[in-house]
């Protein structure tokens, strides 16, 4: 365990896969389109495809099989279709536990928060999860910057918040992400298997254990 809270003036915390369990929607949406161009997606094929941008999925999931830009433009827009009839079903029940009490806590110690997602759909997603006034900011997909694992969407956060880079602490379920944050100067929570996230500052298993630790650590 390396992180140190001591300087943290701001968490900036992923949307899909901390906040909410998105990546069983994407699943679902990439194994629809799978299932129609013949091909085979697995639940293990997915987890690969966790915090990877829209284009490279699609690489993953067509395994070598070639298309033009144009196949790849329409076969993405048809996943988009599929994913966004998902999330127009959620609630804010979708929500994973503890989300609302770590970002309470931070709120109430006077540490700034960011939503820092690469998808084009994290503010639907934040609109249904009614989330929007929990954060200070919401960088998404759309931030005409490169996306994970690329650091510039963290930056771009922390610019706006008004802080530097070494007083922020992300929270990820992704390798990429983990790799944007440290790109970036940042301290990382990693949340999930060892195997996954190990490369973070400490491994928790959920935002529960991650609430828990805050509340232990006082010098927040
Ligand atoms: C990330 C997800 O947050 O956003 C990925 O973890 C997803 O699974 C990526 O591919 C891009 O999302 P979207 O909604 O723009 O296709
Ligand atoms: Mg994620």
């Amino acid at each position: 365990m390396n992180l140190k809270l001591d300087r943290a003036r701001a968490f900036l915390f992923d949307l899909d896969g901390v906040l909410t369990d998105t990546s069983e929607l994407h699943f679902k949406a990439w194994r629809q389109l799978a299932e129609e161009l013949g091909l085979t997606f697995t639940r293990e094929d997915n987890e690969a495809l966790r915090g990877v941008s829209r284009r490279a999925s699609l690489d993953l999931l067509l395994k070598g099989k070639p298309c033009s830009e144009q196949q790849a433009a329409a076969w993405m827009d048809l996943k988009n279709d599929y994913y966004l009839e998902l999330v127009e079903q959620m609630t804010p029940q979708d929500l994973l536990p503890g989300t609302l009490d770590v970002l309470w806590m931070l709120r109430e110690r006077g540490i700034k928060t960011a939503i820092v997602s690469s998808s084009k759909n994290a503010r639907l997603v934040v609109e249904r999860l009614k989330l929007g006034r929990w954060v200070d900011e919401l960088i998404d997909g759309n931030a005409p910057v490169p996306s994970k694992p690329a650091p510039d969407l963290f930056i771009l956060a922390a610019q706006r918040l008004g802080v530097q880079a070494g007083e922020c602490v992300v929270v990820e379920d992704a390798e990429a992400g983990i790799e944007a944050a440290r790109a970036g100067g940042m301290q990382c929570v990693g949340l999930g298997p060892q195997q996954r996230v190990g490369q973070a500052d400490l491994v928790c298993q959920n935002l529960v254990e991650l609430r828990s630790f805050l509340q232990i650590y006082q010098p927040v």
